[in-house]
């Protein structure tokens, strides 16, 4: 199974907010969840999150399957690392007061499984940064071409906004909203090299393809976009409503 050792090297480097961005999401978590003593970063990664959130006074303790990514974290010295999957996580139920996911529902197996972990293990919120973007999204582009060509997607396509569609959070607030301009080039450049978990699964030929269709439409533009960051709060017992047996 491709795991994010492949791209722990790179991920600060790309996927990095701006500063201003990052201190404005900051801001807002430092806010809605100043009290909370215990939190878990389900998917901690590099420990993006962790480490600020750390360092904001937060008790986190982070889990996630690669090593590398935790490796990563370990050098920013984050603690306490759980090597585990989401979808058994091994801690006892209302063990932390706040469970944290960031892009992870999209790339886990069984999306359900994950919120009954999450459902099981916080005692008061499951909370996400969720951004939304307006403007032409080349992980979209890339996954809606690899259906046209026969690779369909087979998990949460939209992760953690998608949780919030199907779950209406009672507690949600707009962080921080900017409009930007990036050159298509060196996002297909980063999509052609295979940065994004959204490209691992896919042959070598229908990824050739999909990246030529990239380029034929979007190849030398520039792209405009505007980005919200949301923080986004459901309650445990809000999200068991999807999970009757959790
Ligand atoms: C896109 S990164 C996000 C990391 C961090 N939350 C952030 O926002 O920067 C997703 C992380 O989730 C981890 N992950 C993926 N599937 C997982 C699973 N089933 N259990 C635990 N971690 C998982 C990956 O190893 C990776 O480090």
């Amino acid at each position: 199974m491709p795991t994010f050792d492949r791209v722990s090297e790179v991920y600060d480097a790309t996927r990095s907010l701006r500063p201003d961005v990052m201190e404005a999401v900051l801001d807002g978590l430092e806010q809605a969840l100043g009290g909370t003593n215990t939190l878990l970063d389900v998917g901690v990664g590099t420990g993006r999150f962790a480490d600020p959130l750390r360092r904001l006074g937060f008790e986190v303790v982070g889990v996630d399957l690669s090593r590398r990514m935790m490796a990563k974290a370990r050098e920013k010295q984050i603690p306490d690392l759980i090597l585990a999957d989401a979808e058994s996580l091994p801690l006892r139920s209302k063990s932390f007061e706040v469970a944290m996911i960031v892009h992870l529902l999209h790339l886990v197996d069984d999306w359900g499984r994950v919120v009954g972990e999450l459902v099981r293990v916080a005692s008061r919120y499951v909370v996400s940064v969720i951004e939304k973007v307006e403007g032409p999204r080349f992980r979209d582009l890339y996954i809606e071409s690899g259906e046209e060509l026969g690779q369909p997607a087979k998990k949460l396509r939209r992760g953690e906004e998608g949780l919030e569609s199907l779950c209406k959070p009672s507690r949600s607030r707009v962080l921080v909203r900017y409009a930007d301009e990036t050159e298509a080039d060196t996002e297909i450049d980063e999509y052609e090299s295979r940065i994004y978990s959204a490209t691992w699964d896919i042959p070598s030929t229908a990824h050739a393809k999909i990246v030529r269709r990239l380029r034929d439409e979007y190849g030398g533009k520039r792209i405009r976009r505007k980005h919200e960051f949301s923080l986004v709060m459901w309650t445990p017992r809000e999200l068991q409503n999807l999970h009757p047996s959790t």
